[in-house]
């Protein structure tokens, strides 16, 4: 009978769905903040050096992950195409994080160190010279643009400080020395390179 009343009035039946909901999420949810493997890096993994964060941002600008996943699934059919699927640990120091899901192009977790600088570096400037049957576009500016390194020290300083990826007083120091003079080409290609980097 009770199970009735509220099954014919909304407001209450909205109320317990909502109530019902929330606790299911937190079952499912909370837990996964208290494992170790959800929160703490694996421990082959290294922070981007100042180059390969200057190319991230660059990833970021130019919507790379508008085709480009970085998220492995555990299945064989990915497994066997990109290499050992994500894990949580991986991404602890990525903010914001770049899993996406968008796959107008291959994923992208594991490129680092399949093919050679030059590779991408032509690739880049325009994919149809090495993929003939490929409809990414052209980056040909990333070459031309030269980063000055002005605000890479202060980004790894909040990277250090308001996320705890553990990069040093020297780190931040020679973060602007590290990047004056590349071009946008030079320091996305060093990003690339480091995807992955903590399963080889
Ligand atoms: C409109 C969708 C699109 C955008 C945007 C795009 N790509 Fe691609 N990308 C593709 C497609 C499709 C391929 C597969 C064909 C090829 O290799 O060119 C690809 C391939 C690649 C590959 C080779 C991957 C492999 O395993 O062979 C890399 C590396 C790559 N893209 C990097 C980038 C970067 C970096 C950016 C941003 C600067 C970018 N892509 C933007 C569609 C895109």
């Amino acid at each position: 009978m009770k199970h009735e009343f509220i099954e014919k009035n909304v407001g209450l039946l909205a109320i317990f769905i909502v109530i019902a909901i929330s606790l299911g999420g937190l079952a499912q949810i909370v837990p996964l903040m208290f494992q170790k493997e959800t929160n703490e890096p694996v421990d082959t993994l290294r922070p981007y050096t100042a180059l390969e964060m200057e190319g991230r941002d660059i990833y970021i600008r130019e919507g790379c992950s508008n085709c480009h996943s970085q998220m492995i699934r555990p299945f064989r059919s990915e497994t066997e195409r990109y290499g050992h699927y994500s894990v949580a640990g991986e991404g602890v120091w990525e903010h914001p994080f770049l899993w996406g899901s968008k796959r107008t192009g291959p994923d992208l977790a594991r490129v680092g160190e399949r093919y050679s600088d030059a590779w991408h570096e032509v690739h880049l400037l325009n994919p149809r010279d090495v993929v003939p049957q490929s409809n990414m576009p052209a980056y040909p500016w990333l070459a031309d643009n030269v980063l000055t390194g002005e605000d890479t020290a202060r980004k790894l300083s909040i990277f250090k400080n308001n996320f705890g990826v553990p990069y040093t007083d020297q780190d931040i120091a020679g973060a602007k020395e590290a990047v004056q003079g590349k071009t946008e080409m030079q320091a996305l290609i060093a990003y690339l390179q480091s995807l992955g980097h903590a399963f080889r």
